[in-house]
């Protein structure tokens, strides 16, 4: 059995045979943040979907700190490992094998540039992962838009997915019921809203939508944890 932890916005510590895992550990700076980044000794892979700074969040000090390998696009791979970090770059539509399950990085719609004090450096293509362990397939969306490519998703046997619902950047509640019956998924999660009044969403409206559709909504507070 796999297991997942909502740390708030589009952050998730993400635990199975062989992987202690983070997905944009955006914690520091994180309103809904229920952790800092030295509450994580025990880490050997941090996923990061995108180079904006409330997804990239803290992982470079954590793999740091950890020795934790980040995979991410191949741009912010690079980005990273001039931090002296452990990286594996992949890049959009890539599946690799990890010794705990292969992961796969998919498309997503938005931007990706990092914002550093000497500007904006370029991140590549956006994306997100779906990664395998114990068995059971993780789908975390990243930043995105309604995407027609999300239909093919409903082919990869998704157990959890986590798409986001709080509009401005991302899919509004009503694009991500649409995403969630492309996907189908056994459970769906939502995730980056309410951490600012600009992504504001009401969690019971989406569950309440998804209601129509052959799959279970589980609205996860921050700290709350997900065996599946
Ligand atoms: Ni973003
Ligand atoms: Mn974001």
């Amino acid at each position: 059995m796999a297991k997942i932890r909502f740390l708030g916005h589009a952050a998730f510590y993400v635990e199975g045979k062989g992987l202690k895992g983070l997905i944009d550990p955006f914690l520091k700076d994180n309103p809904q943040s229920v952790a800092y980044p030295e509450d994580f000794t025990d880490i050997n892979y941090i996923f990061v979907t995108h180079g904006h700074a409330d997804h990239l969040g803290d992982a470079i000090t954590i793999a740091k700190s950890t020795g934790a390998t980040i995979v991410s696009c191949f741009e912010i791979a690079n980005y990273c490992s001039s931090f002296g970090v452990s990286v594996h770059p992949m890049h959009i539509g890539g599946r690799t094998k990890f010794e705990f399950g292969r992961v796969k990085m998919t498309p997503a719609v938005h931007g990706s540039g990092i914002a550093t004090g000497d500007g904006v450096i370029y991140g590549g293509n956006p994306g997100g992962f779906i990664i395998e362990v114990d068995g059971r397939r993780l789908y975390h969306a990243g930043d995105t838009g309604l995407i027609m490519d999300m239909k093919l998703l409903a082919d990869e046997g998704i157990d959890v997915a986590l798409l986001p619902i709080g509009g401005n950047f991302v899919m509004d509640i009503e694009d991500a019921v649409k995403a969630t019956d492309f996907i189908k998924p056994k459970i769906v999660v939502p995730m980056h809203y309410n951490t600012w009044p600009i992504i504001e969403a009401d969690p019971k409206e989406f569950e309440k939508q998804v209601r129509a559709l052959p799959v279970k909504c589980k609205i996860m507070q921050p700290g709350d944890e997900l065996n599946f």
